[in-house]
């Protein structure tokens, strides 16, 4: 039997993880809490911990693992900016899952870009109190309009199919493009200067961090919509807010933010927020935000399930090269 310690347990993840546990001879110990440092040892007596993308798996975090035996950081993500690939090297050995539904993202970025343009948000609750007025509901036509797409992998280029489908004109950046595509490529300073609205699908980095920060800002047209189903650290968050109350941005629609790890995820209606930069975010009227839940489709949740016990069963059980695992190099 093969014992993971599963980290940031939802009520979801059981549903889909236990089954397949018991198919594969597989204990998960499900835990509600994140994974850091002070959480780690409740790993002690696991072959494996089982992440998410708001666990801390950072030096001090790997070094416990690897006192307590653990051999598998196994992630529930595509991206893996949590955890410190270096230091992990030679220790743990760590798995993600690289796809499990990019359309569930894509079509979750053209929902946000939809329902902030069209005003649907508003109408929905202006409809339920019987007020029909169209006051302020003004959107615009997509047809036509320039999207600028930073990052072309797999939902970038699924995004770009349906900004296609609506007669958008697209043009994208990626330092690393894909050859055997017929993306119309632009430096990032002209993709800022010139696009109506921009999404952004690469990975959070060292290069990426704040790609879009007050100066990117700057460069942008009036009225842009900005779009983030990526990762929170892509945007300087008070630039972000400063470009909104300059009437620089026309919209934001955020599935991620910063310093979401102690916010998202979880049901904080009955408290007091501390963080005074979302708030003041959410409380603008062209700003939507999710709750990191571009990647929550049914289909999207049985294909990471899958590929993490595959994973699990691939490095422990079998010993054999594991084609998602990752390395510094
Ligand atoms: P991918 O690895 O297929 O594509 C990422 C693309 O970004 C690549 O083409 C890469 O060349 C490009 N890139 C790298 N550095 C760049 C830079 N400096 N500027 C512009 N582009 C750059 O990844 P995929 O599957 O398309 O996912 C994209 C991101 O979406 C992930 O890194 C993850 O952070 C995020 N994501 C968010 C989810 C959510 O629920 N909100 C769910 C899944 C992924």
């Amino acid at each position: 039997m093969i014992r993971v310690a599963f980290y940031d347990t939802k009520d979801y993840d059981r549903e889909s993880f236990e089954h397949l546990g018991e198919r594969n001879q597989i204990e998960f110990r499900f835990f509600e809490t994140k994974l850091n440092k002070d959480t780690v040892r409740l790993s002690k007596g696991s072959d494996a911990v089982c992440v998410f993308v708001n666990d801390i798996v950072d030096k001090d975090v790997i070094e416990s693992l690897y006192e307590y035996g653990v051999k598998l950081i196994a992630l529930r993500s595509a991206g893996y900016n949590n955890v410190d690939l270096g230091a992990a090297e030679g220790k743990v050995r760590v798995v993600r899952v690289p796809a499990y539904s990019p359309y569930a993202v894509a079509e979750h970025a053209i929902a946000l870009l939809l329902t902030s343009v069209r005003r649907i948000h508003k109408a929905y609750n202006r409809t339920r109190e019987f007020n029909f007025s169209l006051r302020g509901l003004i959107g615009f036509d997509f047809y036509g309009k320039t999207v600028g797409v930073i990052g072309t992998g797999k939902i970038g280029r699924i995004f770009i199919n349906i900004c296609n489908g609506f007669g958008m004109k697209v043009i994208a950046y990626d330092p690393y493009p894909a050859i055997d595509s017929d993306i119309h490529y632009v430096e990032l300073e002209k993709l800022l200067s010139e696009s109506d609205i921009i999404s952004l699908h690469c990975p959070l980095n060292e290069e990426t961090r704040h790609i879009i920060d007050a100066k990117a800002i700057d460069n942008m047209k009036k009225g842009v919509v900005i779009v983030n189903t990526s990762r929170g650290g892509l945007i300087d968050a008070k630039a972000l807010l400063e470009g909104i109350k300059t009437r620089k941005i026309g919209a934001a629609c955020l599935d991620v933010y910063e310093e979401e790890a102690e916010v998202f995820f979880e049901d904080r209606s009955g408290h007091i927020l501390n963080d005074d930069l979302l708030l003041r975010l959410i409380s603008m009227p062209n700003v939507i935000v999710t709750s990191h839940q571009a990647f929550l489709t049914k289909e999207a949740l049985n294909n990471i399930a899958e590929t993490t016990v595959e994973n699990i069963v691939c490095c422990l059980k079998k010993e054999v090269k594991c084609e998602n695992e990752l390395r510094l190099s």
